[in-house]
């Protein structure tokens, strides 16, 4: 029998986990003059730190989640022929049934599979200025965009911006705004519009059923492709289960294949929803001929076609994977132990972004380090902080990560200063989870005491992963 749950804000609460423990990793506690030694060589940057050092590691949930006895089991019937293995006709075959599209490129994680598509895409379009419009790019997203010469420009829903109030939709586009920016650029300027659901750079917020279909309207009578950035589509449609009129009683399944007929093409990163700790898909609905081109650049990129960067064994675990996480009890879980988190949190008087979405925390670091300025780094000072309370390693999603203008070296301004708590799948227990909303809050005592951040060493590009850093006086 399924818990039912309520989503966050309306009196969410512990669900117990849908499955029992069978195989144990251990995790160590450290105290504090450790963990400030361990960062301090670290140059204050815990994405510099040994995974050693860390006790609960919410850095990302990507790649990080357990594998089930049974994805353990199908690794066992991995083929490991260079072409045409057995794993990938399963793989393909899982696509197919899931989300109707039958043509599929496997590629070792969610960037290899935009680096093929995108560049074949703007080189069809042959513009001299080709922009690619979404909700909102992921980081590698953008950087694939520019890479194959294009401009991405995000339209999100501005509610998104004010963290403390209510909305449903937290990752629907704009769709004025998307308008507008085709208007701008001109419809044979736009390559492609790419839906991320769920929206993690606003907070692993939702997209709804009837904004994912206005904008797949939109970009059909413009003549543009749609791109489902796929990498949470599960959790994205638990959301529209539990909030959209019309899809209450609907299973997962059905809504995900709903989703699903809305785009043309999808990348998924399979490191997250499809509950692999490698892996990575391209796939088409139609048109087998751009599917051609694109394995085409696969090959010299990711690999011959048929294993595109994973070994048939992995193949086998995603098959598996694609399936499991679309669980109903497992999602509401999932979902319900992030908003389990953030209404701790919230009771406690740090405000975050608010509902919690699916697949992390976001804390609003703006508000909670108010006399921090965004150029010393508040979410990232308050990563610091939090792994110097506890030895809980996570991520600034804010102005370090998002960086300089590359024409005028400006500090580009970033809409959120957030510090992500992103919470890997089937790892930790709701006992962790109190573990870190108590050090959460023990930092919230002592704010007002914590400083500001400044480089002592700046990479040029990327520069959030190899910078080094130190307290301001
Ligand atoms: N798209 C989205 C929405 C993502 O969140 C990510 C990765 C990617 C694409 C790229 O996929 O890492 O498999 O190459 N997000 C991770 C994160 C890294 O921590 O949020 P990848």
């Amino acid at each position: 029998m399924n818990t039912p749950i309520k989503p966050a804000g309306k009196g969410a609460r512990r669900i117990p986990e849908p499955f029992r423990i069978k195989m144990v990793e251990a995790i160590r506690q450290t105290d504090e003059p450790e963990r400030r030694a361990a960062l301090e060589a670290a140059g204050w940057n815990p994405f510099l730190l040994r995974s050693e050092d860390v006790y609960i590691d919410l850095m990302t949930d990507s790649g990080t989640g357990a594998m089930s006895d049974s994805q353990w089991g199908a690794l066992m019937r991995g083929d490991e022929s260079y072409a045409g293995s057995r794993s990938f006709y399963r793989l393909s075959e899982a696509v197919e049934q899931i989300f109707g599209y039958p043509y599929t490129i496997p590629t070792h994680q969610g960037r290899g599979a935009e680096q093929i598509l995108f560049g074949e895409l703007v080189a069809r379009r042959a513009s001299k200025a080709p922009v690619f419009l979404s909700n909102y790019h992921f980081d590698t997203t953008k950087a694939h965009v520019e890479l194959a010469g294009g401009q991405a420009i995000n339209t999100l829903n501005p509610e998104a911006l004010d963290t403390a109030a209510y909305h449903d939709w937290k990752g629907n586009f704009d769709l004025v705004a998307l308008e507008e920016q085709i208007g701008r650029a001109g419809a044979e300027n736009v390559v492609a519009i790419i839906a991320t659901v769920t929206c993690n750079s606003a907070g692993g917020q939702p997209v709804s059923m009837a904004n994912l279909r206005s904008a797949s309207e939109i970009a059909r009578r413009h003549a543009i492709p749609l791109v489902i950035d796929a990498a949470r589509f599960a959790e994205n449609a638990w959301f529209i289960r539990e909030r959209e009129a019309g899809y209450e009683g609907v299973s997962i399944a059905e809504i995900v294949r709903e989703m699903f007929g809305y785009g043309d093409i999808f990348t998924m990163s399979a490191k997250k929803d499809a509950l692999v700790n490698i892996g990575g898909l391209c796939c088409f609905r139609h048109d087998p001929e751009l599917f051609r081109a694109v394995q085409v650049r696969c090959v010299p990129l990711e690999g011959f076609v048929t294993y595109g960067g994973l070994a048939g064994r992995d193949m086998e675990a995603l098959a598996t994977g694609l399936r499991e996480g679309m669980d109903a009890s497992f999602l509401d879980y999932r979902i319900g132990q992030v908003a389990y988190l953030g209404e701790r949190l919230r009771a406690g008087g740090v405000p975050i972004q608010y509902p919690t979405g699916g697949h992390a925390v976001f804390v609003d670091a703006r508000k909670m380090l108010g006399h921090i300025p965004p150029e010393q780094f508040p979410g990232h000072a308050l990563a610091c902080e939090l792994y110097l309370e506890s030895g809980v390693r996570s991520c600034e999603i804010g102005s370090l990560l998002l960086g300089r203008d590359p024409v005028t070296g400006a500090q580009e301004s970033s809409p959120f200063e957030h510090l992500r708590l992103a919470i890997p799948r089937r790892v930790y227990t709701n006992d962790h989870m109190d573990y870190i909303a108590d050090a959460l809050l023990a930092v919230n005592e002592r704010a007002a005491s914590v400083r500001g951040m400044e480089f002592t060493y700046e990479p040029p590009v990327l520069r959030h992963f190899m910078a080094r850093l130190r307290w301001r006086q």
